[in-house]
């Protein structure tokens, strides 16, 4: 079967260097938020032009901690979408604040920002928009209806490092911009991770305590925090990584571009915006033929998976909320209808051209 993604490839390429740094890790006897944490969140802070960057756990620690130390809570509410992963609305739930959704774009499949305003109510506290597939989401309209409103901006990265628009980063327009290290990310660790970009010194503060139980040290504690803290073992790796994100992410983007010419007259394939620089986490065609695309391509012996086939107001967990089907048509309709295909940098060309080939295949009967 031709997997979604094959870490082993990427692995082989790059294993002198992993095994150097693990080597170099592991005699340091410094396990966890050492140097190697801090070179990271340096290196991550310069590459995003921000003023602090902070590794913690997992892109929902990130997301969890960023809200909670931009004073969202209980009674609050946060704008975001129904079409991300689960984890992002799980993060706004931790807090107590209740997640308000607003449907999606046809084209890019991130939020809306032409429904968000009608959603604003006195309780808005913060608007949580999701770069989802690694195309960026609309942030000058989402940053102008903050500012209007004065609502707090918390950037869902898990699924864009390194995308940009109009030459800003993500992560670098909001309050915080919230990472995912989880091995299939863009910049993937070799366990769980995650890291916050943000330019407040004082919330930089409140987070680098909340991740380390409360305390700044020594063993004071000065609020009820988590153990949500980066070990040495995955900055290591993600150093060794963050040195080639970019050749990964142009890999990414020329593969898109070889399967958009293969296949645009079949499906229809993924947009990059004016001004978006697309990092192609996922390439996600969309057709009403969706699922019988997808079983002809398992019996061609393919790999390809629906992100995300359940929106998050329709799921059992969010069921409290009091949503209904057709509250939001485009978020409803998308997840019929998406069909992410392998996208990988290590991806070879000949297997682009099969796979488009095999849709095509399926396609004309
Ligand atoms: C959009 C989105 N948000 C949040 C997360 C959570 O990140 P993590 O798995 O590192 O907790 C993920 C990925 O898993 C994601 O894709």
């Amino acid at each position: 079967m031709k997997p979604m993604i094959d870490l082993k490839k990427q692995y082989m390429e790059i294993k002198d260097e992993v095994l150097s740094m693990l080597n170099e890790v592991l005699e340091s006897s410094q396990y966890v938020l050492g140097k190697r944490v801090m070179e990271l969140e340096n290196h991550i802070k310069k590459y995003h032009g921000v003023q602090e960057a902070i590794g913690v756990a997992s892109g929902t620690d990130a997301l969890h901690l960023s809200l909670k130390a931009l004073g969202i809570g209980e009674g609050d509410e946060v704008i975001t979408t129904p079409f991300t992963f689960f984890a992002t609305v799980e993060a706004i739930l931790y807090t107590g604040a209740k997640p308000v959704f607003v449907d999606i774009e046809p084209d890019t499949y991130n939020i809306d920002v032409s429904l968000i305003e009608q959603k604003i109510t006195e309780r808005t506290k913060a608007l949580l928009p999701v770069h989802i597939f690694g195309h960026p989401a609309n942030m000058k309209n989402i940053m102008d209806i903050a500012s209007k409103y004065n609502l707090k901006v918390i950037e869902d990265c898990a699924q864009s490092f390194g995308a940009y628009l109009d030459g800003k980063k993500t992560g670098s327009f909001g309050d915080a911009g919230c990472f995912s290290f989880y091995p299939s990310k863009n910049l993937g660790a070799y366990g769980d991770g995650g890291m916050i970009t943000l330019n407040d010194l004082h919330v930089a503060d409140e987070i680098r305590k909340l991740r380390n139980h409360g305390s700044k040290g020594g063993y004071r504690h000065e609020c009820l925090g988590y153990n949500s803290r980066l070990d040495e073992i995955q900055a290591g790796i993600l150093l060794v990584k963050l040195r080639r994100i970019d050749t990964y992410n142009n890999k990414r983007r020329e593969n898109a571009s070889l399967y958009n010419s293969l296949l645009s007259d079949a499906v229809i394939t993924p947009v990059e915006k004016n001004g978006a620089y697309h990092v192609y986490h996922q390439y996600t065609i969309r057709s009403n033929k969706r699922d019988f695309i997808q079983q002809y391509l398992r019996e061609h012996g393919i790999s390809s998976v629906v992100y995300y086939p359940i929106p998050l107001h329709l799921q059992e967990a969010t069921g409290f909320l009091g949503y209904r089907e057709g509250d939001f048509p485009v978020t409803e309709q998308v997840s019929q209808e998406v069909l992410s295909l392998p996208i990988y940098p290590e991806l070879d060309e000949e297997d682009i051209r099969l796979i488009s080939e095999v849709i095509h295949k399926c396609l004309k009967g």
